[in-house]
């Protein structure tokens, strides 16, 4: 249902009064040259498809290789999530606390509504009725979504339920979040359009938390411009779990059943770009036959407590937007199967038969394509193919891992909680909490490189809570307190783990094989779960011995290697406890007691322990 903006009329579907008022507001506000209201139809994403072909903002790749899939190439300074330019606007400054940015409501709203007015002139908004979790569950949140990007459109088809329905849903007074997004650059009469439309200059992503709304302007790109993602399901619902008793968080959600038909599900928050699409869908190595492990989610868990007091947790997407470079038939075969069609690429390159390249793909790089920028390209040009935060944004439904309860609104039963970082140097392969009160401490003061997924410096070490540093909408010393409260009132709190796949040696090269082989560990973590294999104490947390892991398949990987990888450095350690300090010292205002009362034992530990800590020494 296409109109003229002037008189916009909803359809007769749409009976909630306070949505029609909001989508007439906005439509004053920004005036598009057309409003149209999605139904989430297949066949309204193939006419989208098809358009934005003709106009160049896609390419669609060999139906022969890759069906129904495209090809969008973002503007260069369009290609990550940016979080210096990512707000929470609370009427106190210290609700948003200082690890957000903050700027008063009122003058956000202003600088916003100046923005906004006219934005979308020579465009169509689009009305994206979406809900974050199954349509119709007691769980799922709903938003709608205005904005003059088809691309957010039909990406927003994939990644959550999208259309009609969710107004049956909705009906006349139910709550929803009104989600408001422009690429910021209207067109002036016979001005031609470019591929990818964004604002050079201007680029705002902004939270309201207390009116529960969400405003984006100049970015087209994922987290930036897919409201339902990072800005609905972390960054507002953190902000409901921690009123209403639960929590949102920056995990993959994965079943994995032991040869016995045993099932134990965990949730694993790594931060971006290290490793939660790999792990939800993991392949174990031949060698542990029966073990299997089943996907529930690779980037966001809402986890509740349920009448039994345990902890049940759902996946809100519907699809995966995952990073492309790195993804290989060795590294993350499910995901290459996933990905055999109805895909959209973003930023990857283009092979000349018609279908998609990224570094890591293949061992060999193709010998000639054209980049992610559009640029003739060979092995020896010095330019990456991909741009590192290339990304596939495909049906979750299409992964020949995914759980049979993944769709369950009841969501599935945590036993464990797993937090990894990246990180070259000091923190070992895998540690276990000694409590949750410790793992609350633990999961806090993980540190992690940076990566492309956000716009800046890469492989900077910084102090990521929870992976939720740029997805926690309050105050992050509340965001703790939050934490520790919840576990203490659970019967038995999931066991809480640390990990780091991304250890390196002397020569700078990935100490653990990883990927496949992670299997190892989580093996490890579901039998202490079921309290099945034995562990040591070590100065930071319980850790396996050499002989407590299964090593089949992989027996060339020695006891000297294993300690390398587990080996805790004294110095090195307190330099980490320092950074530490240095977090708990910008939130000292609101920080819960407990955690500089775990660091003072943790270093009074680490400082008693010898100079180079090792499982082989404890064992001897
Ligand atoms: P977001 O979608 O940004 O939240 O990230 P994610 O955590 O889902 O990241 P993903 O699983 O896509 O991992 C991205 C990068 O980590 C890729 O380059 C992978 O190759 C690399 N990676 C994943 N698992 C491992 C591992 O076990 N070892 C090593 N060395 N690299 C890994
Ligand atoms: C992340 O950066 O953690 C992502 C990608 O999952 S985005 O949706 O762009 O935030
Ligand atoms: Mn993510």
């Amino acid at each position: 249902m296409v109109q003229e903006a002037s008189k916009v009329e909803c359809p007769a579907y749409v009976t909630h009064p306070k949505l029609r008022a909001w989508v007439q507001e906005m439509v004053e506000l920004c005036k598009p040259d057309r409003v149209y209201w999605c139904d989430g139809s297949q066949a309204e994403y193939d006419r989208l498809c098809n358009e934005m072909v003709e106009a160049g903002m896609l390419i669609r790749l060999n139906p022969e290789k890759r069906p129904n899939s495209f090809l969008a190439r973002s503007d260069p300074s369009d290609v990550a999530r940016m979080e210096d330019r990512t707000f929470v606007c609370t009427t106190r400054r210290e609700d948003a606390g200082p690890t957000n940015n903050w700027v008063d409501p009122k003058e956000m709203k202003a600088t916003l509504i100046g923005l906004f007015d006219g934005c979308m002139r020579g465009r169509t908004m689009y009305v994206v009725p979406f809900s974050m979790g199954p349509l119709g569950s007691h769980i799922a949140q709903i938003g709608v979504q205005l904005t003059d990007s088809p691309y957010v459109v039909v990406s927003m088809r994939i990644m959550t339920r999208m259309g009609r329905k969710v107004y049956d849903v909705l009906g006349s007074d139910g709550d929803f979040v009104p989600c408001l997004h422009s690429v910021g650059m209207p067109l002036a009469p016979g001005q031609k359009d470019v591929p990818w439309p964004c604002n050079r200059e201007h680029k705002y992503i902004v939270h309201f938390p207390e009116e529960r709304t969400i405003w984006s302007f100049g970015s087209g790109y994922g987290g930036n411009a897919l409201l339902g993602k990072k800005c609905l399901s972390l960054r507002l619902a953190s902000v409901m779990a921690r009123d209403d008793g639960w929590l949102a968080e920056h995990m993959l959600i994965a079943g994995i059943e032991a040869p016995d038909g045993t099932k134990t599900y965990i949730g694993g928050a790594f931060p971006s770009a290290c490793g939660k699409t790999n792990l939800a869908m993991l392949i174990p190595p031949p060698a542990m036959e029966g073990w299997k492990v089943r996907t529930v989610g690779e980037d966001i868990a809402w986890i509740k407590p349920g009448p039994d007091g345990r902890l049940y947790a759902i996946n809100p997407e519907a699809g995966f937007f995952g990073v492309a470079p790195g993804t290989s038939q060795e590294t993350n075969p499910n995901a290459m199967a996933t990905l055999w069609g109805n895909v959209i690429f973003t930023n990857v390159a283009l092979t000349p038969d018609g279908d998609v390249w990224w570094e890591g793909m293949t061992k060999e790089p193709p010998p000639e394509l054209i980049d992610w920028r559009g640029e003739h390209w060979t092995p020896d040009c010095g330019r990456p193919a991909a741009h590192p935060n290339a990304r596939f944004t495909v049906p979750a439904s299409q992964c020949p891992s995914m759980d049979p309860a993944w769709e369950d609104p009841a969501g599935v039963p945590i036993s464990a909680f797993i937090f990894g970082g990246r990180r070259a140097t000091t923190i070992p392969l895998v540690t276990e909490a000694f409590n949750w009160t410790h793992g609350v401490y633990m999961a806090a003061t993980m540190g992690s490189e940076t990566t492309a997924a956000i716009i800046g410096k890469v492989g900077v070490v910084r102090r990521d809570p929870m992976a939720m540093l740029p997805f926690t909408g309050y105050h992050m010393a509340d965001y703790f307190n939050h934490w520790l409260g919840f576990g203490r009132k659970l019967k038995s709190p999931p066991r809480i783990f640390a990990v780091n796949w991304f250890r390196k040696d002397e020569n700078g090269k990935f100490i653990w094989p990883g990927f496949g082989e992670n299997m190892r560990v989580l093996r490890w973590i579901v039998e202490r779960v079921q309290g099945k294999v034995g562990a040591v104490e070590s100065p930071i947390g319980w850790m396996p011995r050499y002989e407590d892991l299964d090593w089949r398949g992989l027996e060339h990987f020695t006891r000297e290697q294993f300690d390398k990888l587990m080996s805790i450095d004294r110095e090195e350690w307190k330099a980490e406890v320092l950074q530490h300090d240095e977090l708990f010292i910008g939130l000292y205002d609101r920080l819960p007691k407990e955690l500089p009362a775990v660091r003072t034992l943790t270093l009074s530990a680490i400082w008693r322990a010898p100079e180079r800590w090792n499982l082989v020494a404890e064992n001897d």
